[in-house]
C-alpha cells in the first residue's frame, strides 16, 4: 500500500494558490494509488521552533545518551523525521516568498535532516527510494520555459 505525505505551507486558506494545487495532486494520486494512505502535515498548524542550542546540543549527542529534557527538545523533530522515513512519496505545496520558501517549510528542513536518521554520518543522504514533488505558487515566472502545473502533475505521480 502506497504512502503520500503531504507538507502544507500557505496560511491563505482557501484562497491558496498551493493549496489548490495540492488538492488537484492528492486527486490524481487517489486515483492512481487505490486504497494508499495519505498524511497531511499543515505546517500552519504546527508549532516549529526554530534551531536553538539546546536542540543543537541533542542533535549532536547520540541518541542512546540523550537526557529527558534532549528527548524532549527533539521530540517534534523526531515525529516529522518519523513522518518523513515512513512516507513513498513527499509532495510539498508551497509559496514563493521573497525569492524563497516560506519561514515554516525552511524550519520543518531543519528538524526534518537529522544525522544518523535522515542524514548519514558521511554525508549521504538516508531517505531513499522515495518520489518527492514540489508544487510551487508564485507571483512571478522565473524561467522562460516554465512547464504549467499541469504537466508537473503528470510528470510526477
Ligand atoms: C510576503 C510575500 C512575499 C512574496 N514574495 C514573492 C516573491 O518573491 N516572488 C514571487 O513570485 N511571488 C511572491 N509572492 C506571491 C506569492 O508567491 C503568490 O501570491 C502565491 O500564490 C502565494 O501562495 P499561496 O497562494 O499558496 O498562498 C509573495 C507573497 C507574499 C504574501
Amino acid at each position: 500500500m502506497s504512502r503520500l505525505l503531504s507538507i502544507e505551507t500557505s496560511p491563505r486558506g482557501e484562497a491558496s494558490i498551493s493549496r489548490q494545487l495540492t488538492r488537484r495532486f492528492v486527486a490524481a494520486w487517489e486515483a492512481a494509488h487505490p486504497g494508499g494512505t495519505i498524511k497531511i502535515r499543515d505546517l500552519t498548524d504546527t508549532s516549529l521552533a526554530f534551531v536553538t542550542a539546546p536542540w543543537l546540543q541533542a542533535y549532536f549527542t547520540p541518541p542512546t545518551q540523550h537526557s529527558p529534557e534532549m528527548k524532549t527538545v527533539l521530540q517534534l523533530s523526531d515525529e516529522l523525521a518519523a513522518e518523513l522515513l515512513e512516507t513513498d512519496h513527499l509532495v510539498i505545496s508551497t509559496p514563493v516568498y521573497n525569492y524563497n520558501v516560506p519561514a515554516a517549510l525552511k524550519a520543518w528542513v531543519d528538524h526534518v535532516v537529522r544525522k544518523g536518521l535522515t542524514l548519514g554520518f558521511d554525508g549521504k543522504g538516508l531517505v531513499t527510494g522515495k518520489k518527492a514533488t514540489v508544487l510551487l505558487a508564485s507571483g512571478g515566472v522565473y524561467t522562460h520555459d516554465s512547464r504549467s502545473e499541469t504537466v508537473t502533475l503528470r510528470a510526477n505521480i
